[in-house]
Parts: C-alpha cells; sequence; structure tokens
C-alpha cells in the first residue's frame, strides 16, 4: 500500500504550488531567507490549530519567530520554552515577544473545571496555580465567563513569568530594546485584544501587574 494517502499527497501539491507561486511573485524569496532568518517578533502560543501565528497577524517566513504548547504556559523550568526565548532575544535579537492566549482555549478550560485528560493534567496544573491564585475574582465572575476570564489571567500571569525570567531580565540590565506583550485573540472573530501587560524593562511591573488584573475582574461581560 502508498503510505501516502490521499490527504497526505494534499499537503505536498498544495506545498509545490505555493512554492511556485511564491517564487513566481517574488523571485529570490527563498534564497533570501537562506543565509539568515532577522524576525522581530517572538510569538508564545497555544498549540491550538485555530490560532495560526503568521496567518492571523500576516506575518511571512522569517518575521515571527514561534513558540507553542498547550495553553501557552511558560514555566521557569521548562528548558524547551527557555531556550527558545533566549535564542529569540540573545541571538536573533527580536524586539517585542508576545504571549497569546485565547478564548474557548481547552487546556484552560480542563484546567478551570479540574477535568481529568491524562499526562497533560500535570502540564495544565500551572494554569490551575493561576485560577486558585485569583480564586475570589473568578468567583465573582458569572460562571459562562470564567472560562475567558482564566484566559486573560493565564495570559497576565505568563508574561510575568517570561518578564522574571533571567533572559528578559539580562536583556534589560544590558539596555536591549525588547518589549513584552500580553494578547488574547479570539476564535470566534479573528481579532486580537491587548491585555495591557507591555513590559519595557525591569521596572514598573507590579502596578501594570495589579491593574491588569483588575481590568479582568471589572471587565463587562
Ligand atoms: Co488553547
Amino acid at each position: 500500500m502508498d503510505p501516502m494517502t490521499t490527504s497526505i499527497k494534499n499537503l505536498f501539491a498544495h506545498n509545490r504550488a505555493w512554492a511556485a507561486q511564491m517564487e513566481a511573485e517574488r523571485p529570490g524569496f527563498f534564497t533570501g531567507l537562506v543565509q539568515q532568518q532577522t524576525p522581530k517578533y517572538m510569538w508564545i502560543g497555544c498549540s491550538d490549530s485555530r490560532v495560526p501565528a503568521n496567518l492571523l497577524t500576516g506575518l511571512e517566513p522569517g518575521e515571527v519567530f514561534v513558540h507553542r504548547n498547550v495553553a501557552n504556559v511558560v514555566v521557569h523550568s521548562d528548558l524547551n520554552a527557555l531556550s527558545t526565548i533566549q535564542f529569540a532575544v540573545e541571538r536573533l535579537k527580536v524586539e517585542h515577544v508576545m504571549v497569546v492566549g485565547h478564548f474557548g482555549c481547552s487546556g484552560v478550560r480542563a484546567a478551570l473545571e479540574g477535568a481529568r485528560i491524562g499526562l497533560a493534567d500535570n502540564w495544565l496544573r500551572h494554569i490551575q496555580d493561576v485560577r486558585d491564585r485569583h480564586q475570589s475574582l473568578i468567583n465573582g465572575i458569572a460562571e459562562e465567563f470564567r472560562c475567558d476570564a482564566l484566559v486573560q489571567l493565564n495570559v497576565i500571569e505568563q508574561v510575568v513569568n517570561v518578564a522574571q525570567s533571567t533572559v528578559l531580565q539580562d536583556a534589560w540590565s544590558r539596555g536591549q530594546n525588547v518589549s513584552l506583550h500580553g494578547w488574547v485573540y479570539g476564535i470566534h472573530d479573528g481579532l486580537l485584544q491587548d491585555m495591557r501587560v507591555t513590559v519595557t524593562g525591569n521596572n514598573g511591573l507590579e502596578p501594570m501587574y495589579r491593574a491588569a488584573i483588575d481590568s479582568v475582574a471589572k471587565a463587562p461581560r
């Protein structure tokens, strides 16, 4: 039996057509990317198939460095995430790092409800820590909107985690120009929302964090 099923063959067919079209429209596009990548942006997002970093920001190959995992979590002991962030900040010198959550995140929902889904339960425990830290805030929100609120709180907390990493702390100490942002993407409308937790240096994180958490509590729903 041919190991290439029709659906996989289609992917290769689309790929050849895409590469040919890119080269026809902009000769030298691919060879120009061979020497180096110089992305200005690093995207830390959820693995969810409905949240394609390049597509929804109009960024092309070479323009955004991407790290994705279940529910866009950045843990201080996660060498995968930290190595990726370090490469982006220290080698590629990206100017913006964005942590991007999304409404309707099934990882966040599972964490909120304490659902058992398997190995990922241990990963989602980090989001349950976020939930527990803000339990009274969450309790004050109508049940149908609690998942959206936890998505937003999780983004704010993960921005803090990235800001407190040695990579960003050292970059800012060196005076490197790199900003950290927290966004939430709506899979229902395709729009990005800025959580207003843009961090540009070693100072001022605390009041911004408080204001952002407060805005989640007071958001009209
Ligand atoms: Co998700």
